[in-house]
């Protein structure tokens, strides 16, 4: 079981710099420091809110995120935690501009490997979903990879993996999971840039989902 609680990303420290890299760098994800920059900027202006997930596990699941010695250390909210707290993912929300109702979008969903299984990932979506709220937000959008290439027999969906990255499929769909979560695919399109072992560039059909608050 996992007790998780969202504390903002502080990129002016570069020992939190440095890890937030580590673990887009773990799920292939831009970690370019050309990025993190633009980051650093947009929350000044206040486009875009990035949080640590940070968790005081009472699993044996071991201990971090963090393969680096100079992690920042997360201040637990409690001070009778079994377990001190740990930076297991990140999270990002970011407002629409000029949408009505007011929208934000969430971005990045991570949770460490060692992390998963346990609730973490739902428990952060409950917190990031607060966090909108208390900033008015009506609705919530975010776009995950298609479940086609999940559940869709055929060379282009399931097949792709295999023929096209030399990889098995995914373990599961993180569209049928965020759909337990009541969020709803409006529309989908090829969005998702990724090269096939021959170099051949594949655009990969991303879900649109969004939720009413
Ligand atoms: C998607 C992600 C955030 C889920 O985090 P999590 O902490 O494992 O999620 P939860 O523990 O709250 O939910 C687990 C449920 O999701 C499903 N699930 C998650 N991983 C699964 C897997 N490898 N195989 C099958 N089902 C899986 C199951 O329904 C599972 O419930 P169960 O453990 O009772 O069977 C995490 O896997 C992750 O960071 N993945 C890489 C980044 C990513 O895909 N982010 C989303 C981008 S849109």
């Amino acid at each position: 079981m996992s007790n998780c609680h969202l504390t903002p990303i502080d990129l002016t420290d570069p020992s939190q710099s440095t890890e937030l890299a580590h673990q887009r760098r773990l799920c292939g994800w831009d970690y370019d420091p050309a990025t993190l920059t633009t980051w650093k900027q947009r929350q000044i202006e206040g486009s875009k809110l990035l949080f640590w997930i940070v968790t005081s596990s009472t699993s044996s699941s071991p201990s971090p995120s963090s393969s680096s010695s100079n992690t920042p250390k997360p201040t637990s909210t409690s001070t009778t935690d079994p377990k001190p707290a740990t930076l297991c993912g990140h999270i990002s929300l970011e407002p629409t501009p000029t949408t009505t109702p007011k929208t934000f979008s969430i971005k990045t969903l991570f949770i460490h490997p060692s992390h998963r299984r346990g609730g973490t990932g739902r428990q952060a979506m409950q917190l990031i979903e607060k966090e909108a709220s208390v900033r008015g937000a009506q609705w919530l959008e975010l776009t995950a990879l298609s479940k086609r290439y999940v559940y869709d027999d055929g060379p282009q969906w399931r097949g792709i993996w295999e023929t096209k990255f030399g990889i098995a499929p995914p373990a599961f769909s993180v569209q049928e999971w965020y759909e337990g979560m009541g969020f709803v695919v409006w529309k989908e399109e090829p969005v998702t840039e990724e090269r096939a072992l021959d170099g051949e560039v594949v655009f990969l059909w991303e879900a649109f989902m969004r939720k009413g608050l």
